[in-house]
């Protein structure tokens, strides 16, 4: 055959199939992975303290206990409000030269999954007491502290980030504990980590159900056919500050077993703090609360949940709050703002 002898023609045919292989098998493709798995709008790069602190992340291998991926079954709900896409990944880069990609989503859940922790938690305060000594946040915490991204002085200056921890936790109770600026990128980095929103028009995967469970659909909204549990609500938005015994931790969150503003008949201010966070006790040495009611967006029934909760327990006997009360003041909340 006249294509076998002629070598021109045999090596331009083969490079011809060549060709039209790779526009089909390679180059369509990675054009479309790229149009569809494109960093997502609503998300943002990360700052330039927040990219240390990812070194720092995985510097000190939090990755092994740490996932950072909503998977789509039903027991990953908790973690984010859609499962992840791969356009959440689309922004990591190759670390260096030297260092592979690093993607973070682990392997490993010993501890909470992480994609919006920045979201759950965005307080500093709390971040820094939990890195230096996971105790002094949560008591039965497992994960080691990193007491090597903080420093231990007598007289720290006006810049120092002091962290408030308590006196058992301390060596010396004289000295103070200063966060270094490792520990300052990394919880950078972990308040940066949140849910980006899909763009309108892209279908929203949704969390699998086991067949015959009750289906619950991430953009359903009917309430649930009992009210809101008052004890759940707080031990998921409140406790990690205040404690599950409502004592809160001294110089960095405030007890809310007798505080007056719980115990107060009128419960404008308590909704107002739960709703937009709070500042009122700064000059105390408290950081600011965030906005947790409308991080998290809860609804009226909730908030009175949480607050008749707070207002009977460790205790405290206060004066019931009323849904229909809380629901017209929480609306007058969002008009004003
Ligand atoms: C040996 C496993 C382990 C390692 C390593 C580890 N953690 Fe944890 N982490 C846990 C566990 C268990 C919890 C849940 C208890 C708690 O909150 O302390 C947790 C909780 C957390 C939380 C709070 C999550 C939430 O939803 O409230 C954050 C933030 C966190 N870890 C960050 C880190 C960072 C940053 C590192 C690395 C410097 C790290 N962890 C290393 C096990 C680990
Ligand atoms: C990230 C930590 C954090 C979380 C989560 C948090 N708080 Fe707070 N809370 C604080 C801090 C810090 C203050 C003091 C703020 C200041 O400086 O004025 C505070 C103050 C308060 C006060 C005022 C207490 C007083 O006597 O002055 C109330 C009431 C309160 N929080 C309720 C809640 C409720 C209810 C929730 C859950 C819906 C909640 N907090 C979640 C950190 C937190």
């Amino acid at each position: 055959m006249q294509l076998f002898d002629d070598h021109k023609k045999l090596f331009g045919t083969a490079f011809l199939f060549f060709l039209i292989l790779s526009i089909f098998v390679v180059i369509l493709p990675a054009l479309d992975i790229q149009r569809n798995n494109a960093p997502l709008p609503g998300g943002r790069a990360l700052s330039e303290d927040a990219e240390k602190g990812r070194l720092v992340f995985i510097a000190n291998g939090c990755v092994a206990c740490h996932t950072q991926q909503v998977r789509s079954t039903e027991m990953d709900r908790t973690w984010g409000s859609r499962p992840s896409v791969a356009a959440d990944y689309a922004r990591v880069r190759r670390t260096d030269l030297w260092r592979n990609t690093a993607t973070l989503m682990g392997t490993e859940r010993t501890g909470p999954d992480l994609t919006n922790i920045g979201a759950r938690q965005p307080a500093d305060n709390w971040h820094l007491a939990h890195l230096f000594n996971p105790r002094i946040v949560v008591k039965e915490s497992i994960m080691p502290a990193y007491p090597w991204m903080f420093e231990i002085k007598k007289t720290p200056s006006n810049s120092d980030k002091v962290v408030s921890v308590p006196e058992e936790f301390l060596e010396d109770p004289q000295t103070k504990v200063v966060a270094t600026q490792e520990a300052l990128y990394l919880v950078a980095y972990l308040q940066s980590l949140k849910q980006a929103p899909l763009p309108d028009g892209r279908p929203l995967p949704q969390f699998l159900v086991a067949p015959g469970a009750s289906i619950k659909t991430a953009t359903s909204d009917e309430p649930p056919a009992k009210g809101p549990d008052g004890a759940q609500l707080y031990a998921t938005n409140c406790q990690s500050c205040h404690q599950p015994n409502g004592e809160g931790l001294k110089g960095a969150f405030p007890s809310l077993k007798g505080s007056k503003v719980v115990l107060d008949d009128n419960p404008e201010l308590q909704a107002t703090i739960i709703m937009n966070g709070y500042t009122g006790r700064v000059s105390e040495g408290y950081g600011p609360m965030p906005p947790v009611g409308v991080n998290n967006n809860l609804t009226p029934e909730e908030v009175t949940a949480i607050m008749n909760y707070e207002r009977t327990s460790w205790g405290n006997n206060g004066k019931k709050a009323e849904v229909a009360a809380i629901e017209k003041f929480i609306q007058s909340l969002k008009d004003k703002q």
